[in-house]
């Protein structure tokens, strides 16, 4: 099966497909610290058979956050709790890559000011953004740096740049939420333009045989928005800075959107196809057909199960096991697998 066939990304090489994609926990401590609770977690999933772990939503400064209790790499300090969840889910075979974020106007951490490319309210239950001024952007892109450098330390073996889910920088990409008349607003060129110098900077401090990739959202949902063939043309933009697309979609206007299994798989197909770069599919793909069919028909090189994986961290194990693929039970839980040796 395709889904257990290695995967190698510059000097990352994962034994199978199957990615746990970021997803916020909410256990981190109210100034960005990783507990207990990460180390299980991720651990388990690692146990379980994960390919390749992306840890959650991580800030790159306290204001950066969605909320006070996600994990946060502003300082120094918070590289070493970092460091325990690497270790422990390379201990039990599994890559590690580390998501990097600022929230945005999407925040609600009560750490700072919100920030945002334009002064344009996310929703009613979110505050007004103050509208970025140069120094905000070169702050926070070398917080950006400062971050990635810090991902390095810790032992990540790759490093996911948020550009998704309405968060900053994907609001900067977007025409809806950036209405700026200086260089980083107006055309797409300039829209990129805040995205590119992160890149730029996280390139210089980020090892260059470690994969650097991009979470992008494909689709606004909004006729005035992103959507598949913008987006293509925002990745030629970046190309030669990224080594994958991790392609998921909305998240940048209140409204809920329509899904249904496999729902985003078309989009990772496009950017593969049309910019030449290896993507991950994501969105509501929860079974190995699924996900076998989009690794055999070359319409993403990885998938990822994102809620599945929280239903059931041994997905891999059961996968494996029902498919007659050897390796994946942990050698301590065989006496519960009597026809595996
Ligand atoms: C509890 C939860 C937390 C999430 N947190 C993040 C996050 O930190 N960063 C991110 O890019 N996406 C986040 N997401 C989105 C997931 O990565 C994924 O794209 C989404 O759940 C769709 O995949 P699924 O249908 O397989 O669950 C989160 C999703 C869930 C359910």
């Amino acid at each position: 099966m395709k889904l257990f066939e290695p995967f190698r990304l510059k000097n990352m090489e994962l034994k199978n497909r199957i990615v746990l994609p970021p997803m916020c926990m909410y256990q981190a401590t109210q100034d960005g610290f990783s507990t207990l609770f990460h180390i299980c977690h991720y651990a388990t999933r690692a146990l379980g058979g994960a390919g390749l772990i992306i840890v959650e939503s991580t800030g790159v400064t306290p204001e950066g956050r969605i909320t006070d209790r996600d994990l946060g790499l502003w300082n120094d300090s918070q590289t070493d709790g970092l460091k325990r969840i690497v270790d422990a889910c390379r201990k039990y075979g599994a890559k590690i890559a580390l998501q990097i974020n600022h929230a945005g106007r999407k925040s609600k951490s009560a750490a700072g000011p919100c920030l945002a490319p334009s002064a344009l309210r996310f929703s009613g239950d979110c505050r007004v953004p103050a509208e970025m001024t140069e120094n905000d952007i070169k702050r926070v892109t070398a917080a950006f740096v400062r971050a990635a450098h810090r991902a390095d330390e810790a032992g990540f073996d790759a490093l996911e740049i948020h550009g998704a889910h309405g968060y900053l920088l994907h609001e900067f990409l977007s025409p809806l939420t950036n209405r700026r008349t200086d260089s980083y607003g107006g055309s797409l060129r300039n829209r990129v333009r805040f995205l590119r110098e992160v890149l730029n900077g996280v390139r210089g401090s980020w090892p260059d045989e470690k994969p650097l990739w991009l979470r992008v959202s494909a689709c606004d949902y909004d006729d005035r928005g992103i959507d598949g063939p913008m987006m293509v043309r925002i990745v030629d933009e970046i190309r030669p800075l990224v080594d994958l697309v991790h392609v998921s979609s909305g998240g940048l206007l209140p409204a809920k959107v329509k899904d249904y299994p496999g729902y985003q798989v078309s989009l990772a197909e496009q950017i593969r196809k049309e910019c030449g770069v290896p993507t991950i599919a994501v969105g509501l793909i929860t079974n190995e057909e699924m996900a076998e069919e989009i690794l055999q028909d070359g319409r993403a090189d990885l998938v990822a199960l994102g809620r599945e994986l929280l239903r059931n961290p041994y997905w891999h194990v059961d996968t494996a096991v029902r498919n007659g693929v050897p390796g994946y039970v942990p050698e301590s839980y065989k006496r519960a697998f009597p026809k595996i040796k």
